[in-house]
């Protein structure tokens, strides 16, 4: 199992490059990455056939591009998505001949670009209801697929964050599998597999009651299938007291859990995971700059230059990152207890809050304007759900690898943001 971070409330320094100078040379709101730290975590997940990446979680091409580099498949969610794996250098599985898909597109819909980049490049759809299997069916008969199931129940981290029972639009609905059998088998569609993803942020309990419904989905399918995927959803540790999850016992059951399908099958079965968030989260870093500390009434207030804009996990879910205070020398400061906000026109810019927008201030170190904070173990669902509200650019973004800092995303300019915009003559 990985080695528990130790969060601490001063950093000076990420992947071995003083903060400062990442601020100097590509200013801020920035996102960091720490290439080691996504190879590490690819590496933890080594005993499963496939580790299929879900691209949403961080999609920047020089991302997917080192993932591919080492060995991961990737998911695609999306046309945007199928055009970023190709753009990174993943195969289309043209002939249809790959042992894996090299790109999967997982959804509960087509839409017409989604469909036609699936029909034209042969990629790969797991099918999340009974009309992506109708739609690909006339338009590309004869192609394998995969089911994704909604086993009835699931659990994530909040509640927008489950994806599996009745309150959930994912997943065709476990008790539709004999419907979408007859679907597939109307237009000679093969089902190969089956896949599940209960929800993001879960916990290896939830995780492990999966096994027994894919047990039965999978008799319910029948021989065709000769893929299984747990899906994504495997948590990561956000503050000091969470723990990883049990991996090695995660594998263990699904590894008996494919051998049981073997068995009955009497053909071999790979075991795909897809994780998304554990994979990426602990590699990123917003890096900001405090522009005002500021006193309202009893509450001390740091306001960066990064906002919901930028990160909204904290608003979205009232998530917890931790953050960190780059210090100016090397006098101990004395920690305050802070709340910390962007720089937006909306009250809930704030990052240190909890579910339903209640404020949280945390201890940070004393701090003043023009140092920086970190937010930290933003590398999943960071930049991907940015936004340019209030007309304020995208972060730049930045992989470091070997000791060295490459942009891998220009800020955006303002011609950017309004390209494509248009005032009638
Ligand atoms: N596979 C499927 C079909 C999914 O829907 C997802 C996530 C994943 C894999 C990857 O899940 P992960 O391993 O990252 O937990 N924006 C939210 C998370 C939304 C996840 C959506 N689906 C957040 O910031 O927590």
């Amino acid at each position: 199992m990985p080695v528990l971070p130790v969060f601490s409330t001063t950093r000076t320094q990420i992947a071995g490059i003083p903060v400062e100078d990442l601020a100097r040379q590509f200013g801020t709101p920035t996102y960091v990455y720490d290439a080691a730290i996504i190879l590490e975590r690819l590496s933890d997940l080594a005993a499963f056939d496939h580790v299929r990446y879900a691209q949403k979680a961080c999609s920047n091409l020089a991302v997917l591009d080192l993932l591919r580099r080492h060995g991961a498949l990737v998911d695609a969610v999306s046309a945007g998505e199928i055009h970023r794996a190709l753009a990174a250098g993943y195969k289309a599985d043209a002939d249809g001949s790959a042992t894996a898909p090299p790109i999967v597109y997982t959804a509960d819909v087509f839409d017409s670009e989604a469909l036609d980049l699936c029909v034209e490049h042969n990629i790969h759809a797991n099918c999340g209801s009974p009309e992506m299997i109708e739609q690909l069916g006339r338009r590309a008969p004869g192609r394998a697929i995969t089911l994704r199931i909604n086993p009835g129940f699931g659990h994530g981290h909040s509640r927008k964050t489950n994806t599996g029972g009745d309150q959930s639009k994912h997943g065709i609905w476990h008790e539709q599998i004999g419907h979408c059998l007859e679907i597939a088998s109307r237009y000679g569609i093969v089902v190969s597999g089956v896949h599940m993803h209960i929800g993001s942020g879960t916990d290896l309990e939830h995780l492990s009651q999966v096994c027994a419904a894919m047990e039965k989905s999978v008799a319910e399918v029948g021989a065709s299938v000769t893929s299984i995927s747990a899906g994504g959803g495997l948590p990561t540790v956000y503050r000091q007291g969470d723990s990883y999850v049990d991996l090695s016992a995660h594998f263990g059951l699904w590894n008996a859990l494919r051998k049981r399908i073997e068995e009955r099958f009497g053909h071999k079965i790979s075991l795909e995971i897809e994780p998304g968030r554990y994979l990426v989260a602990e590699s990123g870093f917003l890096v900001a700059e405090i522009r005002a500390v500021k006193r309202q009434g009893a509450h001390l207030f740091y306001l960066l230059d990064a906002g919901f804009n930028n990160l909204a996990r904290p608003i979205l879910y009232g998530s917890h990152h931790p953050m960190s205070i780059v210090p100016r020398d090397d006098t101990v400061r004395a920690e305050r207890t802070v709340i910390v906000g962007g720089p937006l026109c909306e009250s809930g810019d704030i990052f240190t809050q909890t579910e339903g927008g209640f404020v949280s201030p945390r201890d940070l170190p004393e701090a003043e304007v023009g140092q920086l904070l970190v937010i930290e173990c933003a590398g999943a669902y960071g930049f991907v759900m940015g936004s340019n509200y209030n007309s304020r650019p995208l972060a730049a973004e930045v992989l470091v690898q070997a000791g060295r800092a490459n942009l891998i995303r220009r800020r955006q300019s303002f011609e950017d943001m309004i390209r494509g915009e248009v005032i009638p003559g």
